[in-house]
């Protein structure tokens, strides 16, 4: 396996990375058996959940069996996506822990990320549009944007499927740090943007610029771009 991983590494030579990265919260499923469960289920493929594998049951089913399999997922976080190794697919090798709910009992999302930035001697560019967060409302809320109590609900949505500690101090402080407290009153459209502004610096630019600077830190070669985006009637434009 390990030779497997030298090799490919080998046949990289520069890193581009497109608005997102391992850490953002929407790249990892950081629940994989509930994903597995749900493929049970509608494919009737029955075993027990942590030790077998579905997948020569899965091979038996016809393509259509396979495409219908609906995941649902909750607002902000993948259905199919990658996991960590260690929580389907056990390593005899490093054993990682399984804690009882089935979850492993370390995610990317809490831990530094050094692991991702770990490649020096490649150079990586990594880049952002203005707003990384248009594909999270809706066109009539963007085009007419909302009030405060519409976004504290997106917020607290927001809050509660990416962080697991201390969500009403995050919360408190996404609102306090993302409201424009200089304007006397708040407007539809400017609510609107403090809400893109927080979900696309939560879900994406900060994860990735964690990710330039650790990669940075190391040494490596590091490369910023940005594309400017703006929104003009609901529609955004480059
Ligand atoms: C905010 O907007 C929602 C509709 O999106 C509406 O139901 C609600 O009454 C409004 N709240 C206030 C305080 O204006």
């Amino acid at each position: 396996m390990i030779s497997i991983l030298i090799l490919i590494s080998e046949l990289l030579h520069r890193v581009l990375l497109l608005s997102g990265s391992g850490l953002s919260p929407w790249a990892i499923q950081r629940d994989p058996l509930a994903v597995k469960r749900a493929v049970a289920e509608h494919t009737g493929c029955h075993g027990d959940l942590l030790e077998d594998d579905l997948a020569p049951c899965l091979r038996l089913k016809s393509l259509d069996q396979l495409l219908s399999v609906k995941v649902e997922s909750p607002r902000f976080l993948p259905g199919f996506a990658p996991f960590v190794d260690g929580t389907i697919l056990l390593n005899p090798s490093t054993n990682v822990p399984v804690t009882s709910d089935g979850s492993a009992s370390s995610t990317v999302a809490t831990s530094a990320g050094f692991e991702l930035a770990d490649f020096p001697e490649r150079d990586l560019m990594f880049s952002l549009t203005s707003t990384e967060s248009y594909l999270d409302l809706s066109a009539q809320d963007l085009e007419f944007g909302f009030n405060e109590s519409r976004r504290d609900r997106i917020l607290r949505t927001y809050v509660r499927n990416s962080y697991y500690y201390h969500l009403n101090e995050i919360f408190s402080t996404l609102k306090n740090e993302y409201t424009d407290w200089e304007r006397p009153t708040q407007n539809p459209l400017s609510v609107r943007d403090a809400a893109l502004d927080v979900l696309s610096d939560g879900h994406t630019a900060a994860p990735l610029i964690r990710i330039g600077y650790l990669h940075s830190l190391r040494g490596g070669k590091t490369f910023f771009s940005i594309f400017i985006t703006k929104l003009e009637n609901g529609i955004f434009q480059w």
